[in-house]
């Protein structure tokens, strides 16, 4: 089979340009290490921060090379974390949502490879000034969170912004057709979440895992609500597996129905969003 040989692949010696996104807690060390067995890079989901479920995972990727990433403003609040991580000395570390000034240092010292995801032209160029040697330009199409910029108009604004710096396109790819597209965009790879959800080796409840399979992409719901919930009861892994009914009003009470996957529980909780909330602030 001829491969596709590319900026990334030659950087994190993988066979495949495709990288595992750091899915909080359903990315775990068994997922990150079939995908890295499987040719491309699997990054763990370190998310918002837990040492034990972090360490436990890393082990359990045993031999496979696997990166690992954290949702940065989160594990800022405890460097410990990073640290952790870095006395394994991982082939690379990803960095989301948040300021990676103070981490980018320590990860490069140890030699692991900084990737930073990026949603904006402003942190792709803040990534590289401070060493990022791989930016993931995440579209609006990304599950998780994000911001605003759809991947198909961002990825070439990476690409043309920093063209010394690998770019992964991320948002929405989930087969060969959309490596093709972000490659012909000039990206170099692709970084893939939601499909890897749905796949056997993914943490993730198996009831999630269907409604990925048998969810049509019209019903697709963007919205502040798993923000929300996580505020709301904690863990991110009480994911919302969906909601009946949001009223979303800025400065009025937003009731939310949800399932918790976790529970497997129905739960009413009544928050008030701030005027003004929007995902670009969450
Ligand atoms: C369930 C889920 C959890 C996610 N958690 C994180 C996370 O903890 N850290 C992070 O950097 N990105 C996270 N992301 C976003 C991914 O890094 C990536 O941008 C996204 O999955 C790409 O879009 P796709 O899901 O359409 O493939 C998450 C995505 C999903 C679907």
């Amino acid at each position: 089979m001829e491969r596709l040989s590319t900026r990334l692949t030659e950087l994190l010696r993988i066979q495949h340009p495709i990288l595992l996104a750091p899915m909080d807690v359903v990315a775990d060390g068994r997922l990150a290490a079939a995908v890295s067995r499987a040719g491309g890079f699997g990054i763990i989901g370190g998310g918002y921060g837990d040492e034990t479920w972090l360490a436990r995972e890393m082990d359990a990727a045993g031999d496979a090379r696997v990166g690992v990433g954290f949702i940065t403003w989160s594990m800022a609040r405890r460097p410990k974390l990073l640290d952790m991580v870095l006395e394994r000395r991982p082939p690379a570390v990803m960095l989301s949502f948040g300021d990676v000034r103070p981490h980018a240092h320590k990860i490069k010292s140890v030699g692991s490879l900084l990737i930073c995801q990026v949603q904006t032209l402003e942190q792709a160029k803040d990534a590289v000034a401070n060493g990022a040697d791989v930016l993931v330009a995440q579209g609006a199409e990304a599950g998780g969170h994000g911001i605003s910029r759809a991947t198909f108009p961002f990825v070439p604004a990476v690409v043309d912004q920093a063209p010394d710096t690998p770019v992964a396109a991320a948002g929405g790819i989930a087969d060969g057709r959309g490596l093709a597209a972000a490659l012909m965009l000039g990206a170099d790879g692709v970084l893939v979440g939601t499909r890897f959800y749905a796949s056997q080796e993914a943490a993730g409840v198996q009831s999630a895992k269907n409604r990925i399979v048998t969810g049509k992409g019209d019903r697709t719901i963007r919205s502040i609500l798993f923000v929300l919930h996580v505020k709301t009861y904690g863990r991110p892994h009480i994911v919302v597996a969906y909601c009946r009914t949001i009223f979303p009003r800025n400065g009025a009470v937003v009731r939310l129905t949800c399932s918790s996957t976790k529970r497997k529980s129905r739960r009413d909780t009544r928050r008030r969003v701030p005027r003004g909330t929007s995902t670009r602030l969450l």
